[in-house]
């Protein structure tokens, strides 16, 4: 059964757009991302749009639908009424290239400043020795598709630009958790979290668990046991009267 859908898009480039509205068709089993392609097709052929797989698995078509950031591809108008308005917006945190599309080097800015995974010296690939529980530990976070609707969505930068520079957002603060939890990790991770990718910042709001389209929670099993290892740090009584006689 197809049906007319109202679709109003926000359209423009270089700071500058507004929001339009279309009557787009729509087909039994179609999702947000089939509409934005067949209004290319028919309608706005210049319609910018940012994907890959349409199988929620490249992070590509990340966007913000009636307010709530959502995979396009992984969004079915079935969850909508038939004569409801659906708003179609790009991700707000991030500046806009053009129409849905938005420009994510923030991002790969913030991968880049978190050094690689650091095994100790002498120790050889293939000597690593894991146990099956720290395996398991960081495989939760080794599914993110990298969509950054959790970055997008955290309220430290969403409308805070001053706060990018300190900020690495969920997605690198699960980074740096995943490898500070690495048995073979010897890198510093505490301190630089801390310090340099501002954990601090974060005040548990979960918003980015709620909108983690892998269900990754980012929150509970990521920062807040970062939290608690930074924590634990500062006052393990060694560490500090290490630094106490460091200090002298
Ligand atoms: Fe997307 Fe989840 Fe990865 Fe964040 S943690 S980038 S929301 S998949
Ligand atoms: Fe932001 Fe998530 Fe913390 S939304 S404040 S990073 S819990
Ligand atoms: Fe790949 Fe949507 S197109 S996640």
């Amino acid at each position: 059964m197809s049906y007319k859908a109202k679709f109003r898009v926000w359209r423009g480039e270089g700071g500058e757009g507004k929001l339009e509205d279309f009557t787009v068709e729509v087909n039994e089993g179609e999702v947000v991302l089939d509409i934005i392609h067949r209004l290319q097709a028919t309608q706005a052929p210049d319609l910018a749009v940012r994907w890959n797989c349409k199988a929620g698995k490249c992070g590509s078509c990340s966007m913000e639908i009636n307010g709530r950031p959502k995979l396009g591809c992984m969004t079915r108008m079935s969850t909508f009424t038939e004569d409801e308005t659906i708003t179609v917006t790009p991700m707000r945190t991030f500046p806009v290239i053009k129409d849905l599309v938005t420009d994510v080097s923030f991002n790969y800015q913030k991968a880049r400043e978190i050094p690689s995974f650091t095994p100790p010296s002498g120790v050889e690939p293939g000597e690593y020795r894991m146990q099956q529980i720290d395996v398991e530990r960081s495989q939760e976070f080794r599914k993110c598709i990298e969509c950054f609707m959790c970055n997008n969505v955290c309220h430290v930068i969403r409308d805070h630009e001053e706060n990018k520079p300190g900020f690495a957002g969920p997605r690198f603060l699960m980074r740096i958790a995943e490898l500070d939890m690495h048995p073979y990790d010897v890198a510093d991770r505490k301190d630089s979290a801390q310090e340099e990718h501002g954990l601090g910042y974060c005040n548990i709001t979960k918003c980015c668990t709620e909108v983690c389209p892998e269900h990754i929670k980012i929150t509970d099993n990521a920062l807040i046991p970062m939290k608690e290892r930074v924590v634990d740090r500062k006052y393990d009584p060694l560490v500090w009267l290490g630094n106490k006689i460091f200090k002298r």
